[in-house]
């Protein structure tokens, strides 16, 4: 698709009318016709979220300042913190960061698909500082969901996207998530089903020793089979970011963990076949499978919330901390930590 063809309808993006008046959020259908206009609204400096494996993201094109900087708008972001790029696949990955051959070799191995690699940014990136945080380093993933390689393809260049929520809320796994958060803040939602992983990307660094940043899709046993040990625990090139907040994802009821006793007025989120009683349960996988969980995580915090109403209760079931139990445990201790936000 060229750049500059004419669209449909105008875009709503400058800051004057968007204060007054809210845009009409399209929702979009991975058709031709779709796909040229998503990618005709990313060109043009605009906003589309769309399905990844992991979450859904807001994406916008990361060498446009304005549409990065709305990017943080439309999320209620407090503050501008790195994004992760997301391209179609390692080669033009290569046009934004510098990948050495250990960094080839992860990437040969894992995309596409939910891991994403922090390697040093190359200075002739052209990508937008607000991406970045000005760091000399950049996130960068290739996702395997046919949607969002549809779109990249269709768009030709970098997307940056953080989770399509908005900030310190639940990541979105399905399009009613996102509308839920973004409408009338973004220009589009691209339909791409339900997210079949559930949690966000594994970060993991490659300036220095290899470094778990964020636990997620690719689980730590499986990296480490490749890697060997990974530093974990933070750094000094771990930035402080919204998803490393002690409250995120977080639902409007009181969240607490590893409960396995009655709790009469609240709502439970299982894991495995055993349920203490409770006012209402909901189960993350009744045969205890790590995978079937994190795909139901996101999803069924947002069904225990609308339960358990606004000043009610969600209790979690313990859930085993390896494989993907590591990032379901994660975004569970931020769901339930003190919110400051
Ligand atoms: O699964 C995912 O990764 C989703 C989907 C949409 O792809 N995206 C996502 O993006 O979770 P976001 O913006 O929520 O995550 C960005 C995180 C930041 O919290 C930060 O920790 C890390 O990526 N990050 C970005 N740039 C970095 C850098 N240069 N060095 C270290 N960490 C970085
Ligand atoms: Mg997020």
């Amino acid at each position: 698709m060229a750049i500059g063809t004419t669209l449909k309808q105008p875009l709503n993006t400058s800051r004057q009318t968007q204060r007054h008046k809210p845009m009409q959020t399209e929702h979009l259908f991975p058709n031709a016709t779709d796909l040229d206009r998503a990618a005709n609204i990313l060109l043009a400096g605009g906003l589309v979220a769309f399905a990844t494996e992991t979450v859904y993201g807001l994406g916008g094109d990361a060498r446009n300042d304005h549409a990065v900087a709305r990017i943080f708008a439309a999320k209620g972001r407090p503050r501008f913190n790195p994004l992760i790029v997301h391209v179609a696949n390692l080669d033009q990955a290569r046009r934004y960061g510098a990948f050495d051959a250990r960094a080839m070799a992860v990437a040969a191995a894992f995309w596409p698909g939910p891991l994403t690699l922090v390697v040093p940014l190359r200075p002739d990136s052209g990508l937008s500082p607000l991406v970045t945080a000005e760091l000399p380093s950049v996130a960068i993933r290739v996702p395997a969901h046919p949607v969002a390689q549809a779109l990249l393809t269709a768009f030709g260049g970098p997307l940056a996207a953080p989770s399509a929520n908005r900030s310190g809320r639940i990541s979105p796994t399905r399009a009613a998530h996102v509308f839920d958060g973004l409408s009338g803040k973004i220009e589009a939602v691209l339909e791409g089903g339900t997210c079949s992983v559930g949690v966000e990307s594994t970060i993991l660094g490659l300036l220095g020793a290899p470094e778990l940043l964020r636990p997620g899709g690719i689980d730590l046993e499986t990296l480490e089979a490749m890697l060997g040990p990974l530093q974990t625990g933070g750094s000094a090139i771990k930035p402080s970011a919204p998803g490393q907040l002690a409250s995120h994802y977080a639902p409007n009821a009181s969240v607490t963990l590893n409960v396995t006793v009655n709790t009469a007025g609240a709502v439970h989120l299982g894991f495995g076949p055993d349920a203490p009683n409770c006012r209402s349960s909901l189960n993350l996988s009744p045969g205890a499978d790590l995978i079937e969980a994190a795909a139901n995580l996101f999803h069924l915090l947002r069904e225990a919330d609308l339960l358990a109403g606004p000043d009610g209760a969600i209790t979690v079931a313990p859930i085993p901390e390896n494989g993907l139990g590591r990032a379901i445990n994660d975004r569970l201790r931020r769901a339930a930590a003190p919110r400051y936000l």
